[in-house]
């Protein structure tokens, strides 16, 4: 038997289900695609009064009294797994869960099998401890499972978001979730339902719209895609929404100091001289929200009021503060209103080593984040000392019983809803699975997300491009590198320029869109255009991610603006297209280019631009962000005179 629902629509869904059949229980709003692979599972059917989440709860009872205070607190201990120093930790601490961060590839390579190997190999041990209970292994699948070799990159949320299709947000989390489960992973730190509301910020990207109430019906979209009506299937995963609350509303300034964060956060990464701005703190990321309560829960809390409506399981919790208290501190936030106020069953997870940044020393800072309602910390490199000190502040009376009890029994629920807990469930999955990484259904969804994703801001009748061209010249740093148009949290952490994985660039795109007679020339420096019928110009950013791209200037770059000075002068009109994570200011290369399109940071399938450039597919993106006409109008472009307002997006 299939689940009935998810909180809390299990009544009306029980309701539904006895008057329609099983086609009445599908969450509210547009009916996830049929999924015929889901397994019909062998579990109890959900009974009026309980939700997917605390229909085992009974059982959990009982494993709870069998669990010693060692066992209990190793569930709430989650370890990054470049961290773990003997992976016989996993069973000697009986880790509750395992992440691999932005970094933290397999050490055997970056392949699916490499993959499933790892993820399998501490499973293995977790499941050798006493009462075996399985890890819930996480990794940021955030646009796609984006971290492993030869798996399909969706554009990030602020492509997603332009789209405004509810159901192909649905159709790409569901192809992530089938990716991440093909590799063991039942745990997706996904869907981000930041609004950001200052686009200096780094994690602009990651954030569907400025718009809440558009974050809100994506972030559902995206539940439903990762979690389906049951994160216990075949293909599905257990989502996470994310970073509650007001990640996106720090002030400008307020951002985290620099050098209090800890090497590990830098590793791989360039380090601190990553940044443009010399200053001691990033500007906005881990910043404070000076906000008022009402604001906060106007623009902020509704995307997790609708991730919780389609049942999401796990919610975690932001770095950043909230006039001026962190939220991995706030009873308030965590406990009253969440699980309080709007009835959350599911678990909280910090974010990583966020609990270190609560003021006072580490014992007070594991005492008063666990107090305050977080139930797992993502600790992600002392997790002994995290165990040793969880142990002591119980035996101390310093953290109550009953406090430890609720966040283990949280986690046992979504481990249960996870089918981990199954009778029949086996760490070892089938390596077929894996067959699905990459798969063509996969690039043919990436595609179509790249296509619906394109805003275009500007057209003086160049666009779509006519069969008759002779020449088309295509310059710029982002025309031809799969790194770039992927952007961050791809293969690594803050991503990487270059060939870092498989895909279509989008000169390979343009190359295959046009017939034989056409002859496509490519100049990285702008050059060479002189004669051509066309130059298309793909200009933007470079990856980044999270505090690294925090910018206090969003011009072009000088490369770019050579590029573009260059290619100008050489008199063919020109089509610029942006790859970028956010708006930019295109200063005079918007009144000089013949067109402009925004296309966000696309992925691997960059044929997706070609398809409308060429006119195979009008574009039919909506812009998520304002745009703004200078650096003086933000964090808010002004509503009456932005460079283009929210929602503009020309067709043909
Ligand atoms: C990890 C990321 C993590 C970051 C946190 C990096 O070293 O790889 O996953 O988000 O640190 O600051
Ligand atoms: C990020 C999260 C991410 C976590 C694990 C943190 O630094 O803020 O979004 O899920 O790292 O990589």
């Amino acid at each position: 038997m299939t689940r009935f629902g998810s909180s809390p629509r299990t009544l009306v869904s029980l309701f539904l289900f006895l008057l329609l059949g099983p086609m009445g229980c599908t969450p509210t709003g547009n009916a996830p695609p049929e999924t015929p692979d889901d397994t019909v599972r062998n579990r109890p059917a959900v009974e009026a009064g309980q939700t997917y989440l605390t229909a085992f709860d009974a059982e959990i009872d009982e494993l709870l009294e069998q669990m010693t205070l060692e066992e209990k607190v190793g569930q709430m201990t989650q370890a990054d797994m470049s961290f773990i120093e003997d992976p016989e930790d996993v069973a000697h601490y009986f880790l509750g869960s395992v992440l691999s961060g932005g970094n933290s590839d397999p050490e055997a390579g970056n392949s699916p099998e490499a993959w499933r190997e790892m993820v399998l190999s501490y499973q293995r041990r977790a499941v050798s401890t006493r009462l075996g209970i399985p890890l819930l292994y996480g990794v940021d699948a955030v646009h796609g499972h984006s971290n492993v070799e030869g798996a399909v990159v969706f554009p990030h949320n602020i492509g997603l978001g332009a789209t405004r299709n509810p159901d192909l947000v649905e159709a790409v989390y569901r192809a992530t979730a089938d990716a991440t489960r093909a590799t063991g992973i039942p745990w997706n730190f996904a869907p981000c339902v930041a609004v950001a509301r200052d686009i200096r910020w780094g994690r602009t990207y990651e954030s569907f719209s400025e718009d809440p109430d558009l974050v809100a019906e994506l972030g559902a979209a995206a539940v439903r895609g990762l979690q389906g009506t049951d994160p216990g299937d075949d293909g599905r995963v257990v989502a996470c929404a994310k970073h509650f609350i007001g990640d996106g509303a720090t002030a400008y300034g307020t951002g985290a100091p620099k050098e209090e964060l800890p090497d590990s956060v830098f590793e791989g990464s360039g380090g601190h001289e990553g940044t443009e701005d010399p200053v001691d703190r990033w500007p906005l990321d881990r910043g404070d929200a000076r906000i008022d309560e009402a604001t906060l829960r106007a623009v902020h809390l509704p995307g997790y009021l609708t991730t919780l409506e389609e049942g999401v399981a796990t919610i975690m919790v932001s770095f950043s503060s909230w006039q001026g208290k962190k939220l991995s501190a706030s009873r308030y936030w965590l406990t009253e209103v969440l699980k309080g106020e709007l009835g959350f069953e599911g678990f909280l997870v910090s974010d990583w080593a966020a609990i270190d940044e609560i003021p006072g020393d580490y014992r007070s800072d594991v005492a008063t984040s666990i107090n305050a309602g977080m139930d797992m910390v993502m600790v992600p490199d002392k997790y002994r000392e995290f165990f040793e000190t969880l142990v002591s502040l119980v035996e101390a009376g310093e953290v109550p019983r009953a406090r430890i009890d609720d966040a283990v029994r949280r986690i046992l629920r979504v481990k249960y809803a996870a089918g981990l807990m199954d009778p029949e469930w086996s760490p070892e999955t089938d390596p077929q699975l894996l067959g699905v990484i990459g798969s063509p259904d996969h690039r043919t969804l990436g595609r179509q997300a790249v296509r619906e994703s394109l805003v275009l801001l500007k057209n003086e009748g160049v666009l779509p491009l006519a069969e008759d061209r002779q020449r088309i010249h295509v310059v710029g740093k982002n025309a031809d590198d799969l790194g770039n148009q992927s952007g961050g949290w791809t293969i690594e952490w803050q991503g990487a320029s270059g060939e870092i994985n498989e895909g279509t660039t989008i000169l390979e795109g343009i190359r295959a869109a046009v017939s034989p007679d056409v002859e496509v020339t490519y100049s990285l420096d702008g050059s060479g255009g002189e004669d051509a019928d066309v130059v298309i110009a793909v200009v933007g950013e470079t990856p980044y991610a999270e505090m690294l791209g925090d910018r206090s200037d969003l011009s072009l770059d000088e490369e770019d603006r050579r590029v573009l000075e260059r290619t100008f002068t050489a008199g063919a009109p020109v089509v610029t297209v942006l790859v970028s994570g956010r708006p930019l200011l295109l200063g005079d290369a918007l009144d000089r280019s013949s067109a402009v399109l925004a296309a966000w940071l696309p992925g691997t399938e960059g044929d997706g631009v070609a398809d409308v450039l060429f006119g195979e597919y009008s574009p039919t993106g909506k812009l998520p962000f304002t745009w703004p006409r200078s650096m003086a109008q933000l964090p808010a472009p002004d509503e009456e005179n932005p460079a283009f307002p929210l929602g503009f997006g020309l067709g043909y």
